[in-house]
């Protein structure tokens, strides 16, 4: 007996010469039988496509093989010979097929298709799915993309903390970190509050919502440099956009003014998409089929198109003259919602759209005070059918403008007295902004709820698995 280590099914069908003896691993998609054979679709999530497994009834274990269901695990040996049937070039005709782990008819994923709430609840078997694989492989090609396009351009990969002690964005949406059981009076102050003195770090800590502040340290140091880790946020909001545990790619530039930031954030949203087109053609071909007819039209148009951008008040003049009724009014001074963001996108612009310098009472303590001293340098970048998937700024960098921003925003400056170091030493304009990851892989595959483009999602009041 030879031992043969498996084949991947992705490079089984990608050969470019019948193999006489090879073996592969997977789980049975589907079986068919005729008098002489049996056919099983056999998937190991290499690739979206399965690979057909011929079956003859000369093989001992026939009738083992004539009970296999859909969702049991097979040890496949035989040789890869071309295939008769249409629409595959290979196809496995077995000498050997060895049960691994059996499946009952209890095995939820059944040909049939399936809503996308039903697969929520089987989020352990859901990645066993062609939709589901075909967005996680997706996302793992693009998240090495990320690396790529920052590595390409000489930026620095940081790890930032993901337990700290500020709350970057400012709104109060943090999910505290403590190992003191508040039933335990020893966790108490005299006065009976929480005693923090007494927690593990022996201060208040959080999950972060940013590495922002962090990665504003080290490209202060190393120039460009970039974050792409897991973030938490504590809101309750429950929208298809809002996930409490996301992850966010944020890059951070010394010497970078808005306009530089604008730029990146445009080049790295249109790298993104291009990459997810070159490399995940057939995940890419199934969400246009099965998930958005006009998917693929509107990502071409997307990398090959500038972005609009648009100043703030610009935006509102536009809103408020579109003679939409929207649920939430707006004016100057209004944060955009969801809807209004959508509106510039969808249906004014109908491409991606960049609004910048936006009123300093709505965006957080660290974006820089444009020279009318109402605006700041924010930016936001617009997609259609998601709305934001980009926030971003050029940050303060002169050290009396930033404590009085933070005193505005009922801060202490004294909490931060190593962010303003960063200002009293070598301060240099720097920019940056934050993706998150989630809102970018709905916009490249189309699937509208960021439950489904994650693992394993969690929102509020929900945290299976
Ligand atoms: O606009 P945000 O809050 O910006 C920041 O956190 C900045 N510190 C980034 C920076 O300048 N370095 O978040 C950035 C992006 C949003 O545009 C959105 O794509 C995503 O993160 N995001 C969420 N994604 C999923 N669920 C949530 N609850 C999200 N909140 C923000
Ligand atoms: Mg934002």
């Amino acid at each position: 007996m030879t031992d043969l280590s498996p084949t991947s099914i992705r490079d089984a069908l990608q050969s470019t010469a019948p193999i006489d003896s090879t073996q592969v691993q997977g789980w049975v998609r589907t079986r068919r039988d005729s008098k002489d054979f049996s056919f099983i679709e056999l998937n190991d999530g290499s690739s979206l496509r399965n690979l057909q497994i011929i079956a003859k009834n000369t093989l001992p274990n026939y009738s083992a093989v004539q009970r296999l269901s859909t969702g049991a695990s097979l040890t496949v040996n035989g040789a890869l010979v071309p295939s008769q049937g249409k629409g595959q070039k290979w196809e496995l005709v077995a000498d050997k097929i060895e049960l691994v782990g059996a499946a009952d008819d209890s095995y939820p994923l059944q040909k049939k298709g399936h809503t996308p709430e039903f697969l929520r609840e089987i989020a352990h078997l859901r990645p066993r799915s062609n939709l589901f694989s075909s967005v996680f492989r997706v996302r793992s090609r693009l998240a090495f993309a990320v690396h790529q396009f920052f590595q390409e351009r000489g930026f620095v990969y940081v790890h930032t903390p993901i337990i700290t002690g500020s709350d970057c964005e400012g709104a109060g949406e943090l999910f505290r970190v403590t190992t003191l059981d508040p039933a335990d009076a020893g966790s108490r102050t005299a006065k009976g509050e929480i005693d923090y003195a007494k927690d593990f770090f022996a201060r208040p800590t959080y999950l972060t919502v940013s590495g922002q502040l962090e990665a504003e340290a080290f490209a202060l140091a190393l120039s460009k440099v970039y974050t792409f880790g897991p973030t938490f946020r504590a809101e309750n909001s429950n929208t298809s956009r809002h996930a409490s545990e996301f992850w966010m790619i944020e890059p951070e530039m010394a010497f970078c003014d808005l306009k530089g930031n604008m730029d990146l954030a445009e080049e790295f949203v249109k790298y993104l998409v291009a990459d997810a087109r070159e490399h995940c053609p057939d995940e890419m071909e199934l969400f246009g089929k099965f998930v958005d007819k006009e998917l693929l039209a509107r990502l071409d148009f997307v990398i090959n198109r500038p972005f609009q951008r648009i100043t703030y008040a610009e935006a509102v003049e536009l809103l408020k003259k579109s003679g939409e009724k929207f649920e939430f009014s707006i004016d100057y001074g209004f944060n955009l919602q969801s809807e209004h963001e959508r509106w510039l996108s969808e249906k004014h612009f109908q491409c991606p759209v960049t609004v910048f310098n936006y009123p300093k009472e709505i965006k957080p303590f660290y974006m820089r005070l444009n020279d009318d001293g109402k605006t700041v340098t924010a930016m936001d970048l617009l997609v259609p059918g998601i709305g934001e998937i980009v926030g971003g700024s050029q940050r303060e960098e002169r050290l009396q403008v930033l404590e009085e921003n933070m005193r505005q925003h009922n801060m202490d400056p004294a909490d931060y007295k190593w962010y303003l170091d960063l200002r009293r030493y070598g301060t240099a304009p720097h920019s940056g902004f934050g993706l998150g990851f989630e809102r970018m892989l709905m916009f490249v595959t189309g699937v509208p709820n960021i439950r489904d483009v994650i693992p394993f999602a969690r929102t509020p009041g929900s945290a299976e698995f």
